[in-house]
Order: C-alpha cells, then sequence, then structure tokens
C-alpha cells in the first residue's frame, strides 16, 4: 500500500466537493488486484490506522480525482487550431484530409504516443475517444494505453457515406471490423470499446442499422457519436432522414441510444430531444472550447437540469482547442454565462469540476470506478501545484475558501499545475 498526505479534493453523491485541506490518501490493491482508493480523510483520523505504511508528505499540493474526458478524437490532435466557416467546412477541408494519414499503421501509432502523452500531462486518465475510420488506428490506440494501464474507451469510426476516399467505409465491412475490434478489446483490462457511427449524415441506414444490431449484442459497450452540433449540419440529417422526428431520434431509431450512449454537443434541442435522452440514459459531452472555437452554439445547462439528463465535460480535441480540463471547465463556465436565458449562469467551480471528473465517469456508466477518490475507486488521480505559476501562487494563498481557490485554478490553470499523474496508483 502507499499513502499520500496532501489537500485532497473528492466529490460526495449529491455532487457537492468533499474537501480535506491536511488530508491522507490510501491506496492499494482490492481482492482482485486492482489498485484502488483504500481510505481517504483527514490525516489526523487515518494516519494511526496505517503504521507500516510509508506516507508521503505532499502537504503544499491538492491531490484531486483524474480528469475524465468524455468525448475526444485521437486522430485529431495535430488539427487543434484548424480555422474554417463552421463545422461541415472544417470537416471537408482539415479533418477528413488529415485523418486519411491513419491508414498508415506506423504513423498511427506515432500520434498514439504523443496523444497520450497529451493527456497525462494534462492530469487526464479516462477518455472515450474516436479513432479513425481504419482498423488499426484502434490497435495503435489500444496497445499504447495498455502499455501505460490507462483506463481508456475507443472506437473505430464508421462512416460509409458522404465522406472522401481516404476515410470512407464499407457498410458490412465496417461492422465486421467493428465487431473483431470489440473481441480484440473491450473489457482487456482496463479498454473498452466505443461504437462509433461518426455522425448520421456520414452513415447509411444500413451502417446504423448493423451500429445498432452490435449495440444490442454487446450491451457493455459504450456507443459515441455527434448530434446537434451546427445549423447546417442539422438541416442535412433531417434532409436524409425526413421520417425522424429530429435529429437526435435517427439514433434512437436505430438502436443507438441507451445506458452508455454519448453523444457529443447535444446544442440545438428541444424538450423532447432533452426527455429522450434522459428516458433512455444516453449522456451528452458538454464540449464548450469546440462549440466556441467552430461557432456551434452554447449547450443549455438550463435545459439539461430542468428536464433531468446526464453531461459531462468533454475537449472535444481537434476541434476543442485544448487538452487541459482547466481551459474546458473555464470555457463551459463562459457557455454558462452567455449561453443561457439572460442573465445566465454562474456555474460554481465544483460543478464545473464535477461535470469534468464524477460527473462525466457518471455519464459513461463508471461512477464509483474512475472520476473520484472515494474508497473503492480506482486510484487515478492527480497532484496539483497550487503554486505552478507566480500569479497562481499570489491568487491561491489569498483563497479564503474552496470555491475560491477552485476557480482560481479553473481561471488561471493549465498542464503547469498538474505536478504529478498516477494512473493505477
Ligand atoms: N461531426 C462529425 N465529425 C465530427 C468531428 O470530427 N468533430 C466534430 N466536432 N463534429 C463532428
Ligand atoms: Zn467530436
Amino acid at each position: 500500500m502507499k499513502a499520500f498526505r496532501s489537500a485532497i479534493l473528492r466529490f460526495a453523491d449529491d455532487r457537492s466537493a468533499v474537501y480535506e485541506e491536511d488530508g491522507l490518501l490510501v491506496t492499494g490493491p482490492d481482492a482482485t488486484g486492482r489498485e484502488v482508493v483504500r481510505a481517504v480523510g483527514a490525516y489526523s483520523a487515518l494516519a494511526a490506522n496505517y503504521p507500516g505504511v510509508t506516507v508521503e508528505d505532499l502537504r503544499g499540493k491538492l491531490i484531486a480525482p483524474g480528469f475524465v474526458d468524455l468525448h475526444i478524437h485521437f486522430p485529431q490532435t495535430d488539427v487543434i487550431g484548424s480555422p474554417a466557416e463552421g463545422l461541415l467546412p472544417w470537416l471537408e477541408n482539415y479533418t477528413f484530409p488529415h485523418e486519411s494519414r491513419f491508414a498508415d499503421a506506423a504513423y498511427a501509432q506515432d500520434v498514439a504516443t504523443v496523444f497520450l502523452d497529451e493527456l497525462q500531462r494534462n492530469g487526464v486518465t479516462t477518455a472515450l475517444a474516436f479513432c479513425t475510420s481504419h482498423p488499426s488506428s484502434v490497435d495503435a490506440l489500444m496497445g499504447a494505453a495498455r502499455q501505460r494501464g490507462l483506463r481508456m474507451i475507443a472506437g473505430k469510426v464508421l462512416q460509409d457515406r458522404h465522406s472522401p476516399d481516404g476515410v470512407r467505409d464499407d457498410t458490412e465491412q465496417s461492422l465486421a471490423d467493428t465487431e473483431a475490434l470489440i473481441n480484440r478489446w473491450h473489457g482487456h483490462g482496463r479498454l473498452g470499446y466505443a461504437i462509433t457511427p461518426r455522425f448520421a449524415p456520414s452513415c447509411t441506414p444500413a451502417q446504423l442499422r448493423g451500429a445498432g444490431a452490435l449495440a444490442a449484442k454487446y450491451p457493455g459497450v459504450w456507443i459515441q457519436s455527434h448530434v446537434a452540433e451546427n445549423r447546417d449540419e442539422i438541416r442535412w440529417a433531417r434532409e436524409l432522414f425526413p421520417d425522424a422526428r429530429s435529429y437526435l431520434a435517427v439514433y434512437d431509431d436505430f438502436g443507438l441510444m441507451r445506458e452508455r450512449a454519448i453523444y457529443a454537443h447535444c446544442i440545438h434541442f428541444d424538450d423532447e430531444d432533452r426527455a429522450l435522452m434522459r428516458a433512455t440514459g444516453a449522456a451528452a459531452a458538454v464540449s464548450p472550447t469546440s462549440n466556441l472555437f467552430l461557432g456551434s452554439g452554447f449547450f443549455d445547462y438550463e435545459g439539461a437540469e430542468r428536464i433531468g439528463f446526464r453531461y459531462g465535460l468533454a475537449s472535444d480535441v481537434g476541434g476543442g482547442t485544448s487538452f487541459s480540463p482547466f481551459h474546458t471547465m473555464l470555457a463551459a463556465y463562459y457557455v454558462g454565462r452567455e449561453g443561457q436565458t439572460k442573465p445566465g449562469l454562474s456555474l460554481s467551480p465544483q460543478a464545473l469540476w464535477w461535470q469534468h471528473t464524477a460527473g462525466a465517469a457518471q455519464a459513461l456508466g463508471l461512477d464509483g470506478v474512475v472520476g473520484n477518490l472515494q474508497p473503492g475507486c480506482e486510484a487515478d488521480f492527480v497532484v496539483l501545484d497550487p503554486k505552478a505559476t507566480p500569479l497562481l501562487a499570489r491568487k491561491t494563498v489569498q483563497a479564503a475558501n474552496l470555491d475560491e481557490l477552485l476557480f482560481a485554478l479553473i481561471v488561471l490553470g493549465d498542464d503547469r499545475v498538474i505536478a504529478r499523474t498516477h494512473i493505477a496508483g
């Protein structure tokens, strides 16, 4: 067992933060050999229970759950910062040409290394990731994640129409490849597979039907896609699927809405869409830096809370502009401020942090597994340095309470704040 003495942040079931100013985190293997949190609480209350365990003294730092990125594209690591009028020209001019390079397995492996390095440097310990349509891109990412012991959920993109040569796949082959990849990777160690229709406009009804059949056959597997991101995209989806009640309903019609289904963006929804999210147990990956960068719109937090469906935060790199959860949380704050019915929300720092940790884990159906530091959770955590920059040091020393400390980190923080990222202990 290992123990760490530090300030510690974790979350209660009601989403509120639990903060120990002088805490102890004890990690070690559970009965099945997984490295988990064995105990957490006040140092004064716990230390005597672990007499033989060496305690690493991290006072002055803050231990927090590893961040969970609910939606990210590993092959878009180098697409970050590609400007376009909006989503569709961005896909056509930058993203599809770039993703076609992942037909080369060696290239995919190189980028997988850079991608996982970036996640870890930024304190992200679990991600739900798109690969490309090339099955070897999944092997590249999963193989690299397995070597690092990372909890990674990923899938081969399905896109058998309205996609250029080099990324377009074949309907039957894409479904056979998906099933083979599920069997190769899902549930092996900390890896999970996600059935990944890119978005309804890039998939034929036959491909969506096949994806839905696989989702029914493998209920433990995740599903990920995009929905209601951009007005041109929505118009196109409605033209292609005129019988569906809404863009979101297309996915439901093909059996792609259930627990463990994560839809990126979910911006231009009506209340029936929100009710469908709630009824099916699907969750939204809120991607504020992407939505601001591509001019897509604003996630409606008030609508999500009013109807009550699950959501969490995501970088959506490379539409998103940063791997840093701090940047994403700050962008989410702006979206709460500006994107709602006036006068707008002031999302609390605890709520923002929850959305990128325990809330995102709950959206994945992994509450109590990752995204938190309650006993039994997997021991994925970050050690944060509240003095990482001169301005942060000035600001955090003046923080009078937890909200002020967390807000200082959200507004001024980036990868420099991440002193260490612990994967499974
Ligand atoms: N819709 C379909 N593909 C994509 C993608 O790669 N990024 C984003 N943001 N939206 C999409
Ligand atoms: Zn995306």
